[in-house]
């Protein structure tokens, strides 16, 4: 592995540096990173011919494409909170803004899967596939599946965060709150035993840990939750 030595300016092989001189590298990884914040690339890394041509290639922040991920129960506002957050991002940005909402994907993309662990997963690939299609062209795609799933939502992640950023948003209304709303008749249907495996009933629904953003969808006003993820786009500077 060649590095560069900060005391005599060049690249040598790692194993032929000695004590007292600094080895610097940049990883793939971290070179990515500094390309995707727009940072200047150190100059010692390589030429400015070819540090252009990496930077060119790289869109500044502002002009990335994103994905926004909602997961939550059914029946958490996962959809009136991503419908407002379309509407809100169009105010501010004119970048294309496409939803992928749940039921809707099922209806025309996904129409032949049920809800098995296998056939949850399948829905959630195709929408991240999707998200990074939209992402890699400078789009924004806001999803909104269940996606109970934390490795399905991880492996969304890495689809779409070799193109631009992904944010995690949990709706993390209660599963008592979703029931007695029920606004679909689902969760009465499914206490009755007519729709079996149902998520949070007896069907997993793994919350996530980690999100980036937490909304609540029981506050009585999403406007608000939504201003909170579009305060987040604002400060990462993404819109
Ligand atoms: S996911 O698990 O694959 O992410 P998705 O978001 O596409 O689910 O679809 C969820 C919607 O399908 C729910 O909002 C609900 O209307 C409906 N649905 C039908 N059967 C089930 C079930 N067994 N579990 C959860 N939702 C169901």
């Amino acid at each position: 592995m060649q590095v560069y030595v900060k005391e005599s300016q060049s690249f040598k092989s790692i194993e032929d540096v000695t004590e007292g001189e600094t080895a610097m590298n940049v990883s793939g990884t971290e070179l990515r990173e500094i390309l995707k914040q727009g940072q200047q690339i150190p100059d010692w890394f390589t030429f400015p011919e070819v540090a252009n041509i990496l930077q060119e290639s790289y869109p500044k922040r502002q002009n990335q494409g994103f994905t926004v991920f909602f997961t939550g129960l059914s029946g958490a506002g996962k959809s009136t909170i991503a419908n407002g957050l379309v509407a809100r991002v169009l105010e501010g940005t004119a970048k294309s803004t496409t939803l992928l909402d749940g039921d809707i994907v099922r209806q025309h993309l996904s129409s032949e899967l049920g809800f098995s662990k296998e056939h949850r997963n399948i829905n959630i690939q195709r929408i991240a596939y999707v998200a990074s299609e939209i992402t890699k062209h400078s789009g924004i795609a806001i999803c909104a599946p269940i996606a109970p799933y934390k490795a399905q939502r991880d492996s969304a992640r890495k689809l779409v965060e070799p193109f631009g950023t992904f944010i995690e948003v949990y709706v993390s209304t209660s599963f008592e709150v979703c029931e007695d709303r029920d606004v679909k008749g689902l969760y009465a249907k499914a206490r009755k035993g007519l729709i079996k495996g149902f998520t949070g009933l007896d069907d997993p629904y793994e919350a996530p840990t980690n999100p980036e953003i937490e909304v609540d969808g029981s506050s009585g006003d999403p406007a608000l939750e939504v201003e909170k993820i579009y305060d987040f786009l604002l400060s990462n500077r993404l819109i």
